[in-house]
């Protein structure tokens, strides 16, 4: 608050941590002096915008009002609100660009058809444009189970969820798989039951993304395996470890991020896929594990060595709140 000729009256805590000593404080500090001054210049509410670079960089709003002959100016700090702008501005980018690439070359192999005549080109081009759709299902069945997942928080209230029948289950999701790639799934799980309170359904899709990467990112002849064990504090560690081609320490902290995919995975899956045009996987796989996790109270890590294989350890407390 301020007083008619300027000078500060009152400063809450709040304020005074953001307008107090330091050297952002005294670009907000400043800002608010001139915001008090054109209010009293002006006699009505004034707002303005402040980004103060640094790290990390803050956004803050401040609303200046006239009041009863003097001045009060509310300084808002706005810096989660516009990271969180930011991530949905990024995501609302990913998405398109990301249905882009498929609906592009669909509409590229659909006027090749069109003036094909001979008929094992067109059963080619009809091949290549079913690849093209495939992803582009995989992609939207993907972001149904993020925004599903992320929109709703477990149901705890129910039985308590058997781990180990869960990770069986997801081992049979992903047979299919796995017996076209020739890659080996081996189950260990202790004798008596991990029992869990949980959401049986999102650890079903957490443990079966993990394997079906597991196999994916394997070498005919390797193989896969799950672990199932308690933990010492009460909880349960899944652990899905491969001998494939690994993950280059660079990328080792972005795998777990929306759309997230390395430059080898790229390669190696588009050369996989049948005539395919654009890389295969969508990279949401891992961020479903992720949210998974943290909707459970748990952690995600991963260890891997490029070329040795990787180790993808999901940790779950015994009760969460
Ligand atoms: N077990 C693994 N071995 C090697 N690389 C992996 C492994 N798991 C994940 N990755 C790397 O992390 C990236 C992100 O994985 P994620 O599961 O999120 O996406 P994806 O498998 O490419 O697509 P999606 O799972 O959505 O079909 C992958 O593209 C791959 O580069
Ligand atoms: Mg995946």
């Amino acid at each position: 608050v301020f007083d008619a000729s300027g000078h500060r009256l009152y400063v809450n805590r709040a304020a005074e941590r953001m307008a107090g000593p330091g050297i952002r404080q005294a670009l907000v500090a400043g800002a608010t002096t001139e915001v008090a001054a054109e209010v009293r210049h002006a006699g009505r509410a004034v707002s303005r915008q402040l980004e103060a670079s640094g790290r990390p960089p803050r956004s803050f709003v401040l609303e200046g009002h006239p009041l009863d002959g003097q001045t009060l100016v509310i300084i808002r700090d706005m810096t989660g609100f516009s990271q969180l702008e930011n991530v949905r501005r990024d995501f609302v980018a990913n998405v398109s660009h990301e249905l882009r690439t498929p609906i592009g070359a669909i509409s590229v192999l659909a006027d090749a058809l069109a003036g094909s005549p001979a008929a094992d080109d067109a059963q080619r081009l009809a091949q290549r444009i079913r690849s093209e759709v495939d992803r582009l299902s995989d992609l939207v069945s993907n972001l149904l189970d993020l925004s599903r997942i992320e929109a709703l928080r477990p149901e705890i209230g129910g039985p308590p969820v058997d781990l180990a029948g869960v990770a069986a289950e997801a081992v049979d999701c992903v047979r299919h798989l796995s017996r076209n790639a020739n890659v080996a799934i081996e189950l260990e799980s202790p004798a008596e039951d991990v029992r869990l309170p949980g959401d049986r359904a999102q650890l079903l899709s957490a443990i079966t993304n993990l394997l079906d990467n597991a196999v994916k990112y394997s070498d005919p002849g390797q193989s896969v395996r799950v672990t199932v064990t308690h933990s010492p504090a009460g909880g349960a560690v899944v652990e899905v470890a491969d001998q494939g081609i690994g993950i280059p320490s660079r990328d080792l902290d972005r795998v777990f991020e929306r759309f997230y995919r390395t430059d080898r995975s790229r390669r190696r899956y588009s050369a996989g896929s049948p005539g395919g045009t654009t890389p295969g996987g969508t990279g949401l796989g891992l961020s479903i594990v992720r949210t998974v996790a943290e909707n459970h109270g748990g952690t995600v890590h991963v260890e891997s060595r490029e070329g040795e294989g990787s180790t993808f350890r999901i940790e779950l407390p015994g009760s969460f709140t």
